[in-house]
């Protein structure tokens, strides 16, 4: 692996805008692929072959905390998460969205449920391997890529709008508020595409494609689902994807394309632009679930990026469009 490119100096800054700017584009002129133009244009230059681990940290560069995630996303009961949160993983410029469903515990479910809405398993299950539970508020902390699996459309056009707040777009396919007969928007909301439509259920963790409502999602595949962990401060680090779910789909140096399976926990990752090494020491150990059950696990046991054996920590800056609860975590996007 080459080092010298994981010193970056590039500010943290989004491409979300350039993004967006061409998901409008690519709608305007009836859904042309973006994909070539999402791709970093750098895809030749080696990385990193593997998942890095990250903290996430805010914009001043303190690290998140699990309470905080928690008190970012209201005081409400039920699921919400707005306004949104957004960091970069596993590569820079590539949003990936964090969200605390409140009321919510997210468990693995054996096969995706094809019809209704159908949110909440059992509360006996344990929760899905790589979300962060917490169960004093029944609250799950979940992060999935950013990226629109159908042509790639990145946030803001890509949003999670949790509770009644129906994007004008969804009512357009069919949804409603209220109404006998018709498909009602969930109560917790959906992940929504304003470029072409593609829906997805965050309750259902990693398998999250949608298509119960008015109309079918474009997209094939579910957002792919980034492994959380928390150490003994509360401090939140990402290392990894769902293998379960699909490799992101813009990632195109994945031999075969996209792919499901064991082969996604290491996909390469080379040719795009690395998010920033921290300086902080790594933890000890890192809080996780894993095969369904809570383990406190070494880091070098996690397979992530490393140098001459030692692991690499990365970090990332976890961004909101605006304040919230005296949390200063507004970011450009
Ligand atoms: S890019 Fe087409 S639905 Fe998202």
């Amino acid at each position: 692996m080459d080092e010298s490119n994981n010193n970056i100096k590039e500010p943290e800054k989004r491409a979300f805008l350039k993004g967006a700017g061409l998901s409008i584009a690519a709608l305007l002129v009836g859904g042309l692929s973006i994909e070539r133009y999402a791709v970093p244009k750098d895809r030749s230059v080696p990385v990193m072959d593997n998942f890095p681990l990250a903290i996430l940290e805010d914009p001043s560069g303190q690290p998140v905390t699990t309470s905080e995630v928690i008190e970012f996303a209201g005081a409400k009961t039920t699921t919400t998460s707005s306004p949104i949160l957004v960091f970069n993983y596993p590569l820079q410029d590539e949003p990936t969205f964090l969200i605390a469903l409140k009321g919510v515990k997210i468990t693995t479910p054996n096969t995706p449920p094809s019809s209704g809405f159908a949110p909440v398993p059992s509360g006996t299950d344990a929760p899905m391997d790589g979300i962060i539970y917490d169960s004093t508020t029944n609250t799950s902390i979940l992060a999935v890529s950013g990226i629109c699996q159908h042509l790639g459309c990145v946030p803001p056009f890509l949003d999670y709008h949790p509770g009644q707040s129906v994007p004008f777009e969804s009512e357009l396919i069919g949804y409603k508020l209220n109404g006998a007969g018709v498909k009602k928007w969930p109560d917790y909301g959906l992940i929504y595409c304003k470029c072409h439509g593609s829906q997805y259920n965050p309750v259902w963790g990693g398998r999250n494609l949608y298509n119960n409502g008015p109309a079918a999602s474009p997209a094939k595949h579910s957002l792919p689902q980034i492994m959380l962990a928390t150490d003994s401060n509360g401090y939140i680090y990402a290392y990894g994807i769902n293998s379960s779910n699909a490799v992101i789909r813009t990632h195109l140096n994945f031999p075969g394309g996209e792919t499901y399976g064991s082969g996604v926990k290491s996909e390469d990752l080379t040719g795009g632009t690395a998010i920033r090494q921290s300086t902080r020491s790594l933890p000890a150990n890192l809080s996780l679930y894993k095969n369904t059950t809570l383990e406190s696990v070494a880091p070098s046991s996690l397979g992530t990026n490393q140098s001459s054996g030692a692991i690499i920590l990365y970090k990332t800056t976890v961004v909101s469009n605006e304040n919230k609860n005296g949390l200063n975590w507004k970011g450009t996007f």
